[in-house]
């Protein structure tokens, strides 16, 4: 099955109960270059694709993230997560990571990090693949095991977290996106 690129944008939501299932790495590597097509400020391309499927990593992310976010100042966020299962990754079998290096201007990055989140999360939709894009995943690099996880991570130097992508099948098929406000759209003529 694959969708055409308007289907995939409408259909996509953020998956948050993974069966055990893993994509195959076929579908993997079509997702991963993906990612690295997308377009970038002045085609710095500053980022990596990471394709992780290790589950003892992928668990020990996710317990330091946890450790991290509990945490942090703002309890809401955690509590949010506790109310949800207390998974930051539920449960997920894959996960892209974008390591992306720094810009200037300061935060153009940000954008190029986005873009390639997105040709992640649409062109697993079109291969029939869910996914949610994690902004919660950075919690993992937020504390003292940063340094160890970067190197069994393999980011490059200088590199910092920019988005993580989960990637698996919907335990319960048939999830609906958020409804979209059209009223947020005009047209000056
Ligand atoms: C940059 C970004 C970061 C996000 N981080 C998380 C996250 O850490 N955990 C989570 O459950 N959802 C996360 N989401 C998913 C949003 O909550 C979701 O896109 C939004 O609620 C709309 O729902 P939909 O994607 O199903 O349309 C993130 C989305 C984006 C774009």
């Amino acid at each position: 099955m694959i969708l055409d690129t308007i289907e995939a944008i409408s259909t996509r939501f953020s998956c948050r109960a993974f069966s055990g299932q893993t994509p195959p790495d076929e579908h993997l590597n079509t997702i991963a270059q993906a990612a690295v097509a997308a377009p970038s400020g002045m085609n710095r391309q500053p980022w990596r694709v990471i394709v992780l499927k290790n589950k003892d990593l992928l668990a020990e992310l996710e317990a330091e993230g946890m450790k991290n976010l509990a945490a942090h100042p703002n309890k809401g966020v955690y509590e949010r997560i506790l109310s949800r299962g207390g998974k930051l990754y539920y449960h997920t079998p894959c996960m892209m990571i974008v390591p992306l290096a720094k810009a200037e201007p300061a935060g153009a990055e940000l954008f190029d990090c986005g873009i390639v989140a997105q040709n992640i999360a649409l062109s697993a939709t079109a291969l029939g693949i869910n996914s949610l894009i994690c902004g919660l995943a950075a919690f993992a690099f937020a504390g003292e095991k940063k340094a160890e996880f970067h190197a069994r991570l393999g980011f490059p130097e200088g590199y910092e977290i920019g988005i993580a992508v989960l990637l698996g099948y919907a335990e319960n098929p048939g999830g609906k996106p958020h409804e979209p406000d059209m009223s947020k759209i005009s047209w000056v003529v």
